[in-house]
């Protein structure tokens, strides 16, 4: 959309300065009404060689609008196979979701083999157990004293997001 706009400015820039050239140029020397139109429409390309803007300009007209559609189709192209990739990468990241991915948010606090830190030590739980207790602090129950810590974390969860990483730290963690 963009380029077509801006190759139509382009065109519609460049006639007006070829028009603005030309009819300063009939009358006297013309130096000066040119460069005064084009201050005021913003045209910054330089007046006095008007020979070689008349042997220019006609080339960019039939030259340009192809342009434009030619990076039209390909901008079109680019987006369509973007959008297909995106939604595909979607559904393989959704389904290949892991407990151990889910885990690494919790890392920092219960480290790396559950062996806990600033949170309690996970190693040796039961997938129910860490389940029961992610599922209260996400609907906000008091767990134990530190549930302020946890509750934030756990209500980022999802249900399965809890079932998976409970599996994976019973499972992975002894
Ligand atoms: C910012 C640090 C922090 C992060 C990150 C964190 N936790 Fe915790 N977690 C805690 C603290 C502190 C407690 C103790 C809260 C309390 O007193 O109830 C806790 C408690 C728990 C408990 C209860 C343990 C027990 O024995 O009572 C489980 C289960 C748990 N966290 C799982 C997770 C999981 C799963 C993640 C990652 C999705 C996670 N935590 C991320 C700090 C954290």
């Amino acid at each position: 959309m963009n380029n077509v706009i801006k190759s139509g400015l382009k065109l519609s820039l460049a006639s007006l300065f070829a028009v603005a050239v030309l009819s300063g140029c009939s009358s006297d020397e013309g130096a000066q009404a040119p460069q005064q139109s084009q201050g005021s429409s913003g045209v910054t390309a330089p007046a006095p060689s008007q020979p070689k803007v008349a042997d220019v300009k006609p080339a960019e007209p039939t030259a340009m609008p192809k342009m434009g559609e030619v990076e039209q189709a390909v901008a079109d192209k680019v987006e369509e196979v973007k959008q297909q990739a995106e939604s595909e990468t979607a559904k393989a990241v959704a389904s290949a979701k892991t407990g151990s991915m889910v885990y690494n948010a919790c890392v920092g606090c219960h480290g790396a083999a559950g062996e806990g830190g600033v949170g309690p030590k996970l190693a040796g739980q039961a997938k129910e157990a860490v389940m029961d207790k992610l599922h209260k602090y996400k609907a906000g129950e008091q767990v134990g004293p530190m549930t302020a810590m946890m509750q934030p974390i756990a209500s980022g969860l999802s249900d399965d997001d809890i079932t998976l990483v409970a599996e994976y730290i019973a499972s992975s963690f002894k």
